[in-house]
């Protein structure tokens, strides 16, 4: 680890910034900003029933994760082309490259767009022609990962994936997203199962609003990689020595957090017990466009709030990188550039 020591914490918000970083969870539905969502909107014909910009923003006062799930699925409706899935995934690629992202791996919901007779071909393609740009003219590796609705059936899962399959080659995971509490991971064991035949990776949201008890069968039936959220699982230490031991990350969020109440306050979030007790623990932004940041937003406010210091921000960004699905040639590569970006601080 490069001498940390030196670095103030005045400093501390620039280190943030300029550290290379992977995100590894982002729901790309979630980056769309109000001002897209309106010239979408314009550009398709489709009706929203927010009359401004600014009135859509007000909207934006969630109580919990159905509040804004319900906001989010409105937000979604106006994506109709392929050329729409790459604008906003491009939108979001320039962000994340402003922010020194050097990695995402992003999430998207296919059945929001199937259920309004949007193929899978034009989710997929636009989505992916905006990952393959980013390569090119940012420099950021970028991947698909398909996440499953889970609020839905595992047969209409089943569905989905069917649809996926010409599509393999574009997406290199999936996921468990939407409505968590009364959908829990066993719903969906039989279609992971098949994924993990696939050769998908896998991981799943768990421990957001729901118990330990859904981040244990994650685990042990979905036999999921990383743990979408699981700051619940502080609730419970033999998950947490769980957690350590076979050092499954947790790709945590904590704006997302704040904005849905599972924490009242930034400063209550417990970010700094999940490093202390050892677990490969990330931050991520989940729905920047909604939760009031991106990447560096939630670094930056999260630290001030809560104290973290200049080791754990090192030790942030260098997990995102052991947490992410890039081999492990890569990922040396990027700690790497990250130990020469502090050295260089
Ligand atoms: N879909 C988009 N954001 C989500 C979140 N934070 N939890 C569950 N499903 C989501
Ligand atoms: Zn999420």
């Amino acid at each position: 680890m490069p001498n940390l020591d030196r670095i103030t914490p005045q400093r501390l918000p620039d280190l943030l910034r300029r550290m290379p970083k992977a995100e590894l969870h982002i729901h790309i539905e979630g980056s769309l900003e109000p001002e897209l969502i309106f010239a979408l909107a314009a550009r398709n014909g489709v009706q929203i029933p927010y009359a401004s910009v600014e009135e859509l923003r007000r909207a934006y006062a969630f109580t919990n994760l159905q509040s804004f799930l319900d906001i989010y699925y409105a937000g979604a409706s106006v994506l109709m082309k392929e050329q729409d899935f790459f604008d906003m995934a491009w939108a979001y690629l320039q962000k994340a490259a402003a922010d020194n992202v050097v990695r995402a791996e992003i999430f998207f919901d296919p059945q929001t767009h199937t259920a309004r007779g949007v193929s899978m071909a034009t989710v997929i393609n636009g989505l992916h022609r905006a990952c393959e740009q980013a390569q090119r003219e940012l420099g950021v590796s970028a991947a698909l990962i398909l996440c499953f609705l889970r609020h839905l059936s595992e047969e209409e899962a089943f569905a989905t994936l069917e649809q996926a399959m010409p599509f393999l080659g574009q997406f290199i995971g999936v996921g468990l997203d939407s409505s968590e509490v009364g959908h829990p991971p066993e719903k969906f064991a039989r279609v992971f199962a098949r994924c993990r035949e696939l050769g998908l990776h896998l991981v799943a949201h768990a421990g957001e609003e729901g118990p330990p008890a859904y981040v244990w069968t994650a685990l042990d039936l979905l036999k999921v990689e990383r743990i979408d959220h699981g700051v619940q699982s502080a609730r419970d230490p033999a998950l947490m020595r769980r957690l350590a031991q076979d050092r499954i990350p947790l790709t945590v969020c904590p704006l997302s957090n704040l904005k849905l109440r599972v924490f009242p306050r930034l400063a209550d979030h417990n970010i700094g017990k999940l490093l202390d007790a050892g677990l490969v623990a990330t931050i991520n932004s989940d729905d920047p466009a909604y939760f009031g940041g991106y990447m560096n937003d939630n670094f930056v406010q999260t630290f001030a709030a809560t104290g973290l210091t200049a080791p754990q921000a090192y030790q942030l960004a260098k997990n995102s990188f052991e947490a992410s699905f890039i081999d492990a040639a890569v990922k040396r590569k990027y700690v790497d550039l990250l130990d020469a970006t502090v050295a260089a601080f």
